[in-house]
């Protein structure tokens, strides 16, 4: 187990910037997420840290000694990517064992770890299948065990949940979160899924263009976000964004509120936010209904636990506490203090 420290790391390929001096410290035994749209850099930044990727500026520590020169298997971390390829010609007893052959383990020793990591992952009675013969879920978890059979400093996974199907990637999350507390495992997980990070995580490292835009727990990223891309990144269905002066306020602040937060009210000015629209849509999503609102030109998301009531075209007062609605500046998008 490890630390890592990531200090004012810049990665260029061919004179183009992708990685723009990123500074991040990652417990030891902390889960972290690396989450941002598609392209914003965080492979990039994963394969530097496992040493796949050279830097081109920054240092890269574990432990707070600079790794950054040495190759990928005197990191001691191991990787685990979307399409697992685990050996194909090899069981998965064979391919659990494999990194610990590598190394010269004894084969008492190996017998012993592949059995601990089988009984870990539930895959025990699998053993001696071939990787074809397994279901995604079950070669998911053989890349894992393969991961941590030899007790890495740190497990790196580049989105190694998208390739399954919804069901399974939900409580394939959960597994692996278990894993990582029963082992005291430092993880860094990639993701573009918002709600994958929010559930895993310790704490989340939003990415946007090679930058990091905040790094924290996962409520606070939610509740307190450090500028309008992380609020309108973190939450579904994301948060709603609105000119200031047409709030009676100035336009040179963008308002925010997340639709979860909005909802029908009454008409009473009791000092809470106030909208007035006209309802467009009525979306039944389970446990909540959504809402589209025209407002000024504009939809506006809201949710209502009961829509009874609530018709098509008529005009409508949403509300929502004065605490949940966020400021920003329009410019630069950097979070405002609350009014
Ligand atoms: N080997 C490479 N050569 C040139 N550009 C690359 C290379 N690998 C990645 N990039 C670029 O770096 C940026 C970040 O890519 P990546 O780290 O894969 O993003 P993410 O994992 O967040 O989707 C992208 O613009 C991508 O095109
Ligand atoms: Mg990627």
């Amino acid at each position: 187990m490890a630390s890592i420290q990531i200090e004012s790391v810049v990665k260029t390929y061919n004179d183009t910037p992708v990685l723009h001096g990123l500074d991040l410290e990652i417990g030891d035994g902390e889960f972290v997420s690396f989450l941002g749209p598609s392209g914003c850099g965080k492979s990039t930044l994963l394969y530097c840290i496992a040493g796949l990727e050279a830097i081109s500026g920054g240092r890269i520590c574990f432990d707070r000694q600079d790794f950054s020169a040495r190759a990928p298997r005197d990191r001691n971390v191991a990787l685990v990517f979307q399409d697992y390829a685990l050996y194909p010609h090899m069981s998965v007893r064979d391919n659990i064992a494999f990194p610990l052959r590598q190394q010269g383990v004894d084969e008492a020793t190996i017998a012993a770890q592949v059995k601990w990591a089988g009984d870990m992952l539930g895959v025990t009675a699998l053993l001696d299948r071939a990787p074809a013969d397994l279901s995604g879920g079950q070669r998911q978890r053989v890349a894992v065990g393969r991961a941590v059979v030899r007790n890495p400093a740190a497990l790196l996974m580049d989105e190694p949940l998208s390739n399954l199907d919804a069901s399974l990637r939900v409580h394939m999350r959960t597994e692996i979160r278990r894993l990582q507390r029963e082992l005291g495992v430092t993880v860094i997980f990639v993701t573009h899924d918002q709600e994958e990070a929010m559930v895993m995580s310790d704490r989340i490292a939003v990415m946007d263009g090679g930058r990091l835009q905040q790094f924290a727990d996962p409520m606070t990223v939610y509740r307190a976000p450090a500028n309008r891309f992380v609020a309108g990144f973190i939450g579904s269905p994301r948060m709603n964004f609105l000119p200031g002066d047409g709030l009676g306020g100035s336009a040179a602040v963008t308002v925010g509120v997340r639709p979860h937060d909005l909802g029908p009210g009454d008409t009473a000015d009791d000092g809470r936010f106030r909208l007035d629209g006209r309802l467009v849509l009525i979306e039944p999503a389970g446990p909540v209904h959504f809402l589209d609102v025209e407002v000024g030109g504009q939809i506006v998301k809201a949710t209502v636990a009961e829509p009874d009531g609530l018709a098509l075209g008529e005009t409508l007062t949403l509300r929502a506490p004065a605490q949940r609605v966020y400021r920003f500046d329009a410019a630069s998008g950097a979070a405002l203090p609350n009014l």
